[in-house]
């Protein structure tokens, strides 16, 4: 997979050099790219914002920087990503779905968003999302775009060494997953759960589906409507 990221910090990305995501990059896995929106500007200030038409606060992104720098890098089987608070709910299965995708774009905006024919026009050219990480406002699209990229590249087979683990987690089943231990047996006073230790693989796998619907049940019952 191809990924490349527009934004006005690249430097946030620099962490994608380390861990699974960077052992990817190593091994071709998976191939990144990350532009400055200010390099597609062509003032002396390297501006990317202005007023909103119609008044009110904050500044709104430019569309002409962002269109050059997305002409610059689709292709028409990308699917462009624009990280937004207004967005469709970011979920597993969206990540799931992106990560058979040979080519994302993130389009990060800051502000108060990108002027929003940017949108509309990408659209024209290729798939569109525009994706939110949860009900709470980021100061911008980055660390939103960092979250879905780790999301979406661990599914990429291959990135992650045992694909075991990636059946066994919270949400791969749409339930939250069950409670982890190790040794020592005793903790603090604290036991493990005698039936981790009985050897009865039946018995385990039944406790641990008992595990996840009750922790489901009670911390995020809307994930069982
Ligand atoms: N940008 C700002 N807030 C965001 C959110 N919650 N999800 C995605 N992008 C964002």
């Amino acid at each position: 997979m191809r990924i490349d990221i527009v934004t006005i910090f690249p430097e946030f990305f620099s962490v994608l050099d380390v861990s699974l995501l960077g052992k990817a990059r190593e091994s071709g896995l998976i191939g990144l790219g990350i532009h400055d929106l200010r390099d597609f500007t062509h003032d002396r200030h390297r501006t990317v914002d202005d007023t909103p038409y119609g008044g009110g606060a904050g500044m709104v992104m430019k569309p002409e920087p962002w269109g050059e720098a997305l002409d610059s890098i689709l292709v028409p089987e990308s699917v462009v990503i624009f990280p937004s608070p207004a967005g469709e709910p970011f979920t597993q299965a969206t990540a799931q779905e992106l990560s058979t995708e040979p080519h994302l774009i993130f389009g990060c905006g800051r502000y108060e968003g990108i002027d929003e024919r940017v949108v509309d026009y990408t659209a024209t050219r290729a798939r569109v999302r525009c994706m939110s990480m949860g009900d709470y406002v980021l100061n911008g699209g980055e660390v939103a775009a960092m979250a879905m990229i780790e999301a979406i590249g661990r599914l990429i087979p291959g990135v992650i060494g045992n694909p075991q683990s990636l059946l066994e987690e919270s949400h791969s089943d749409g339930l939250l997953e069950y409670p982890s231990y190790t040794k020592p047996a005793e903790w603090r006073g604290l036991e493990v759960p005698p039936v981790l230790l009985s050897g009865n693989h039946g018995a385990i796998a039944a406790w641990r589906r008992e595990q996840q619907l009750e922790r489901t049940r009670r911390i995020r019952p809307d994930l069982l409507d």
